[in-house]
């Protein structure tokens, strides 16, 4: 592997709190301590493919404002460039993955930051890894649901976001003695569902990985009803099944399903079931917008440091993660395994099932 001159960085997949914070990382610790160019590359695949392709040169000059703390990417980002069916004029796909190649060797770019989700690690991998082009990639996402780490950019914000609607809700479920749905992002991952609502004081989680039975929810929310406090708070995860074991969704792009609207289903279920005015609330992509919380931006910043220092020792095809409170790397295989789910023993799962929460039941085969 040759001397690294010029890093080229982008932003693939959905936005979420942090990426500005990696860039930052990245810029910073490449140019200071190592004197590279580093060419931030516009909209990821778009931008590669655009002729000519777009780019901008970042210097340390562009942190001096406000930047660190911005939601967002300031390069851009796209969840739909698949570079093997790429859409042409003719309505059609074509493979364009090689000429993604040609234009990162045509902007002179030695080496590549790729900060993106499960999917893009596998897109970027499949791309990058025969070129030769040594390549680490820093995982972000609100679903946290990357393998090899305990926490990618965004995930936190966004729980604390969850956190504070409940917040919100509560001030409602209280008034009016109701029962008040939340329904999160998440895909096929129940993180920020879990967290979101331990932290929000949720009395049901429902996610992806585990089984519920609505009547033994309605029985859960009778019992406190009866016995405690008469509002209720739940939280549902978008993957989640509806009452009858159907995933709501509208067909999206390639084999992915844009989920959402089990929420509301539920919350109809939950007032029949019980009698009690019912609400749902649907977040949506207000969990990926806003201000980085602190956690964010000292994963971002440190993940963006620890992809340069990976890459300047001769290594490729890694992942910086974060793994028992300490920032390191690990083997792309690792990454590419994805979606992570949570386990059924997780922690935060098992503290749930501490405080009371109804969280349901293991799926037979877990
Ligand atoms: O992967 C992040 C995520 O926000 C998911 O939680 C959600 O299902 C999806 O992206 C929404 O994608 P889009 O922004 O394309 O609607």
């Amino acid at each position: 592997m040759g001397a690294i001159k010029t890093l080229g960085i982008l932003t693939s997949g959905g936005d979420c709190p942090g990426l500005n914070a990696v860039i930052r990382g990245v810029v910073q610790h490449a140019i200071e301590h190592f004197g590279c160019e580093v060419i931030g590359i516009n909209e990821a695949q778009h931008g590669l493919l655009a002729d000519p392709p777009r780019f901008q040169r970042l210097t340390l000059g562009l942190f001096e404002g406000e930047l660190l703390r911005a939601g967002g990417t300031m390069l851009g980002a796209t969840t739909q460039g698949d570079p093997w069916a790429y859409p042409d004029e003719s309505g059609g796909t074509s493979d364009r993955s090689g000429d993604i190649i040609k234009a990162i060797r045509h902007l002179g770019v030695d080496a590549m930051v790729v900060i993106g989700g499960d999917g893009s690690m596998r897109i970027f991998d499949k791309l990058l890894t025969p070129s030769g082009i040594p390549w680490v990639g820093v995982p972000k996402t609100i679903d946290n649901d990357v393998p090899g780490t305990d926490f990618s950019v965004g995930f936190i914000t966004a729980v604390d976001i969850v956190g504070s609607a409940l917040d919100r809700l509560h001030t409602t479920a209280t008034s009016h003695r109701r029962i008040m749905v939340l329904e999160t992002m998440g895909r096929e991952s129940g993180f920020l569902a879990l967290y979101g609502g331990v932290a929000g004081g949720a009395d049901a989680i429902l996610m992806p990985e585990l089984r519920y039975d609505i009547t033994d929810l309605i029985a859960h929310i009778k019992r406190i009803r009866a016995k405690e406090r008469a509002h209720i708070l739940v939280v549902v995860a978008e993957g989640t099944p509806d009452p009858k074991g159907a995933l709501i969704g509208m067909p999206y792009f390639g084999s992915n399903r844009a989920l959402g609207g089990v929420g509301t289903v539920l919350a109809d279920a939950l007032a029949k079931g019980t009698g009690v005015s019912t609400r749902c609330t649907v977040l949506g992509h207000l969990q990926r917008g806003g201000t980085p919380a602190v956690f964010d931006r000292l994963l971002g910043s440190a993940m963006g440091v620890n992809a340069v220092d990976t890459l300047m020792k001769g290594e490729t095809r890694k992942m910086s993660a974060w793994t028992g409170g300490h920032v390191t790397t690990v083997d792309m295989d690792v990454a590419i395994t994805g979606p992570r789910v949570v386990d059924p023993h997780h922690e935060m799962l098992e503290t749930a099932r501490g405080l009371g929460i109804y969280v349901g039941t293991p799926r037979k085969t877990d």
